[in-house]
């Protein structure tokens, strides 16, 4: 029975695809069944980066004509997909919404077959996607360090653990200049959330550097980072963040190198 992760946020271009796309890789690289759920019914891009056609499946899907599993979609990356592509917003407006519902029980169902459900978030803190975050197994907030993303990213925090009292919370902190950088961030974001009486205890999985010409050359080239520049900073970040999150988890890893967990070990 597999897990299902969302990335979320809150403020958007903080990096979620980017790091959804990059830890699903990761996971894949490591043995596991990994598929990536786009739900980003507004800008849908994990289908540009993975190189692979949505299609129009996610709309017949919720026209009734097929299934979910009938609109997985294989990649080069050993990740699967499924694109909300384009024209599905009009699908889910509501909370409770029949075809929300539906949704979410077909994505539980798909546990069977993966190890990973990673759920790309769009930007955003919406009742719709409440949903999302109640069946995951787990939450990674993406943050970075502009002070408008922080607060929205409080603001998701409230919502997740006071309203949800959902608690399985990691973070990670994209676009930083170096791992201290990151670390006095995740102190400050943890006392913060404490002073506004949060009852916090989200970790660190780990920061990801900044680099602008590489991961634009990412983009442009659609192949995921961590294939792309295998020997990296950024690389070494996503296998930290894999490592310690199976850690965290009680999971070894299927091939792996568990034994490294430090920040300073991959930088
Ligand atoms: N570590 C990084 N270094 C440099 N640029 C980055 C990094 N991570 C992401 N970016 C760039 O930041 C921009 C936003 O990234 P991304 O699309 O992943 O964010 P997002 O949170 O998914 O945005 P949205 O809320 O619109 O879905 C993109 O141009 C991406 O290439
Ligand atoms: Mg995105």
């Amino acid at each position: 029975m597999g897990e299902i992760i969302s990335f979320s946020s809150g403020k958007g271009g903080v990096g979620k695809t980017f790091c959804s796309i990059n830890t699903a890789c990761e996971l894949a690289s490591k043995g596991y069944k990994v598929l990536i759920f786009d739900i980003d019914i507004n800008c849908s891009n994990v289908f540009i980066m993975l190189h692979v056609k949505p299609g129009n499946k996610l709309q017949e899907y919720f026209e009734g004509s097929t299934q979910l599993e009938a609109c997985i979609v294989k990649s080069n990356y050993n990740v699967d997909v499924i694109s909300a592509g384009v024209n599905i917003a009009r699908f889910i407006q509501f909370e409770n919404d029949y075809n929300l519902t539906r949704l979410s029980e077909d994505l539980i169902e798909l546990k069977e077959k993966y190890d990973y459900i990673i759920i790309d978030h769009p930007a955003g803190i919406s009742q719709i996607m409440m949903k999302f975050y109640t069946l995951s197994d787990s939450i990674i907030l993406v943050a970075n360090p502009e002070v408008t993303a922080l607060t929205d990213l409080y603001r998701l925090m409230k919502m997740l653990y006071v309203g949800e009292k959902i608690d399985k919370i990691y973070l990670i902190i994209n676009k930083v200049k170096n791992i201290d950088w990151a670390i006095n961030l995740y102190k400050e974001i943890v006392r913060i959330a404490k002073s506004f009486s949060l009852p916090v205890n989200i970790k660190l999985l780990g920061p990801i550097l900044s680099d602008e010409e590489k991961v634009i050359s990412s983009v442009q080239k659609r192949t995921p980072f961590i294939h792309l520049y295998p020997k990296t900073s950024i690389k070494g970040g996503f296998s930290l963040i894999v490592t310690r999150y199976l850690h965290e988890k009680g999971t070894t890893a299927q091939n792996n190198d568990s034994t490294d967990k430090t920040f300073s070990n991959f930088f």
